[in-house]
């Protein structure tokens, strides 16, 4: 029987843990911070060390002997955790910090795509505001997306409305520093039109257990309005990747990556995710992520079959081709809660209403602690994650909706399109 330490305070951490609470194999589970919702987890308790603090992080593995640590978020990666566990021979689930690069600079995910031949698009890479500007304005405006090159939490992408718009994008980051260093390096990549989607893959670095394919939310508003956020809702499967394109996914963008990675020393162990864009029926990656995603976490695992803890440690010893990862037939569909601010300013300490949750529906918490009174209130801007299961993603859309409706918080923005797009057989509003 084991101890499972999960590093994270989102609804991913909270559904992970619920999964592997599900395991035979889980004796104990603590996670670094948690939130309220983990919190409350049989055989679960939460332990005040940040995802960020490396060295009292290591320090807790190595007194309470845990013996699978299963990392959430990507900046615990990009500063080297998974290394550090290792060297002391812990055992941890997630990319070596080399590895973990391909998310943690878009400019070097870029490179590494081009010496692999993985489709995707043109792009030049800027430190200078000048040279960026003039480059803006050489360009067709409205065809342009500005990325900082490293980890924003989903903020760092822009898509300019016009010239001026460009400019006030570009000051704010290479002059103004509005995202620190993540921001000190942009690429500008050619916008295209197609339809996006998430795949995720389970992997030892060799082999790969692809996850349904996902539909993500990422705009805040209705319609895909609105700045970019952390995500505002996913379903899976989504019926705009067929078996054929995911295939075609599999082919030309997954196993090259982490052939190349392979081949390069970097052995990729965790969740390989991968941003894709369908355009005239072909996948260009738009992004390489080194984690499960948030709310792509609360979407998928819900639709594991096969025991998550089996499949981690399968990755981490390197024989997931011996393992048969099943999934459940039937769809997952996931609102996301935020308080009004969000994404610019959270309001803690707001009182939250949970009421009991329809059949099928499940709840996970992102920005949420208990008082001493015990209390539920909002300690984030993203506060739950209301997923519905049904045999299709019109009905789990409409079940998550359902759940939506048991929830209260002063201020409580929710997506009202989720489970409506591409390849859907129709919108899901009640
Ligand atoms: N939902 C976007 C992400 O997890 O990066």
């Amino acid at each position: 029987m084991s101890h499972v330490l999960i590093v994270g305070s989102g609804a991913r951490a909270h559904a992970l843990a619920w999964k592997l609470a599900q395991s035979p194999h889980v004796s104990r589970l603590s996670v670094a911070p948690g939130n309220g919702g983990t919190a409350a987890l049989p055989g679960a308790r939460n332990v005040p060390i940040d995802a960020t603090d490396v060295v009292s992080l290591l320090d807790f593995a190595q007194t309470e002997a845990i013996d699978l640590t299963v990392v959430g978020p990507e900046e615990p990666l990009a500063s080297g955790l998974v290394d550090q566990f290792e060297a002391v021979g812990l055992r941890i689930f997630g990319p070596r910090r080399a590895a973990a690069m391909i998310e943690a600079s878009k400019s070097h995910a870029k490179t590494l795509m081009a010496r692999c031949g993985v489709p995707t698009p043109p792009y030049e890479v800027f430190t200078d505001l000048d040279a960026a500007l003039d480059y803006v304005t050489s360009q067709p405006v409205y065809d342009l997306v500005i990325k900082a090159d490293g980890l924003a939490r989903g903020k760092g992408v822009f898509l300019p409305r016009g010239e001026a718009d460009a400019e006030g994008i570009l000051r704010a980051l290479l002059e103004r520093d509005a995202l620190g260093a993540a921001g000190r390096r942009v690429i500008i990549e050619r916008r295209l039109n197609g339809t996006e989607v998430s795949v995720h893959a389970f992997t030892d670095g060799e082999a790969v257990v692809l996850m349904p394919p996902l539909c993500d939310y990422k705009r805040l508003l209705d319609g895909d309005q609105g700045p970019n956020t952390g995500g505002m809702g996913a379903v899976a499967p989504t019926a705009a990747l067929t078996p054929a394109l995911l295939d075609q996914v599999h082919e030309r963008i997954v196993r090259p990556v982490l052939a190349e990675l392979l081949a390069e020393g970097l052995r990729f162990k965790g969740v390989l995710y991968v941003d894709v864009m369908i355009v005239d029926g072909q996948p260009l990656a738009l992004a390489l992520n080194a984690r499960l995603g948030d709310p792509a976490a609360q979407t998928l695992l819900p639709l594991l079959q096969t025991d998550l803890f089996e499949v981690l440690q399968a990755c981490v010893d390197e024989h997931l081709s011996d393992l048969q990862v099943c999934w459940k037939t039937g769809a997952a569909a996931t609102v996301v809660l935020t308080t009004a601010g969000y994404p610019y300013r959270h309001e803690p300490g707001l009182p939250i209403q949970l009421g009991a949750m329809p059949e099928g529906v499940l709840v996970f918490h992102s920005g949420t602690r208990r008082t001493d009174g015990t209390e539920l209130v909002t300690s984030g801007g993203r506060v739950l994650a209301i997923t519905g299961l049904a045999d299709d993603v019109p009905t789990a859309a409409a079940r998550a909706y359902r759940g939506v409706a048991q929830v209260s918080f002063p201020g409580m923005h929710f997506r009202r399109d989720i489970g409506s797009e591409p390849g859907c057989s129709g919108p899901a509003l009640d």
